[in-house]
């Protein structure tokens, strides 16, 4: 069984003096233990955020990492750099392929960054309007999971065992307007048909993949009633206490159902041997 996963993106907002509070206070209000929950502040209140959040179960991300492990590049923060204190990175979101020019290659190289390191990638794909509107949203999302994957199959990393995949469509982010359930639901199908072709099907069906794009507590529930999404990455709302409380309740009522459901399929394989299935 997929876990349940809801990772706060909290971009470019917070002042170091703030976000530990902040965080403490999300920490707080989103008690369910069936959702992981990860924060992931700028990196200058990666410090406060974790000392904040030591022992609350929730774990602290990295925004972005960079694809060299260190070296002349001023301004830059490296993986092993953030990971004293966070235990996943945010990579390829469309913000930085947008700003920073982000190449699928460069951001498959910020995965072996993040292997080394020892923090879980959410990698983050996704179309812009026009590519929907051209019918290319899938052909889009696939090119940019092999892009990246070319470079850690290359490496001999493999699809990462680890990885989990935003699927965050760009006209929906920051946007207030979400994609729909069945939409996003049939971009995870072919998310998982990519990776499954790059490595099997074992690991396709492993991979968490999360919706993104104006995501709120009022929004989640058209995803999470989708089997095939896990969650959700948050940008917007994230900043709001209430809103990721409600998330994660939500999200909590998901992974209750999915354990439940999980444990009723196998207790019905083992009261009826009659019926000849096999899990
Ligand atoms: P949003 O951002 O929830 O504000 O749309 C999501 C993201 O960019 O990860």
């Amino acid at each position: 069984m997929r876990p349940i996963i809801i990772a706060a993106n909290w971009k470019m907002n917070t002042l170091p003096s703030d976000a530990g509070e902040l965080a403490r206070q999300i920490a707080a209000a989103t008690p369910d233990p069936g959702v992981i929950r990860v924060i992931c502040p700028p990196s200058v209140s990666l410090a406060p955020v974790a000392a904040a959040l030591a022992g609350t179960g929730v774990a602290v991300g990295a925004q972005n990492v960079h694809a060299e492990k260190s070296g002349a590049y001023t301004g830059e923060v490296s993986a092993a750099m953030v990971a004293a204190w966070a235990t996943w990175a945010i990579v390829g979101h469309s913000e930085r392929r947008r700003d920073q020019k982000e190449s699928d290659e460069l951001i498959g190289r910020k995965l072996l960054r993040c292997r080394e390191a020892g923090l879980r990638p959410i990698l983050c794909v996704g179309e812009l309007l026009e590519e929907r509107e051209a019918g290319r949203a899938v052909d889009t999302v696939r090119a940019q999971l092999q892009g990246a994957l070319a470079v850690t199959i290359r490496e001999g990393l493999g699809v990462p065992a680890d990885l989990v995949v935003a699927y965050e469509p760009v006209w929906a982010i920051g946007t207030g307007r979400t994609a729909r359930g069945a939409d996003a639901a049939e971009m995870a199908g072919a998310i998982r048909d990519t990776v499954a072709a790059l490595s099997d099907a074992a690991t396709a069906a492993a991979l968490p993949i999360l919706y993104g794009g104006s995501v709120t507590s009022a929004a989640i529930d058209e995803f999470m009633a989708e089997p095939s999404i896990d969650g959700g990455l948050v940008g917007g709302a994230s900043l709001k206490v209430d809103e990721m409380a409600g998330i994660v309740a939500r999200a909590g009522l998901t992974a209750a159902a999915r354990l439940e459901a999980d444990a009723a399929g196998d207790e019905g394989a083992t009261a009826d041997p009659a019926s000849g299935a096999s899990r």
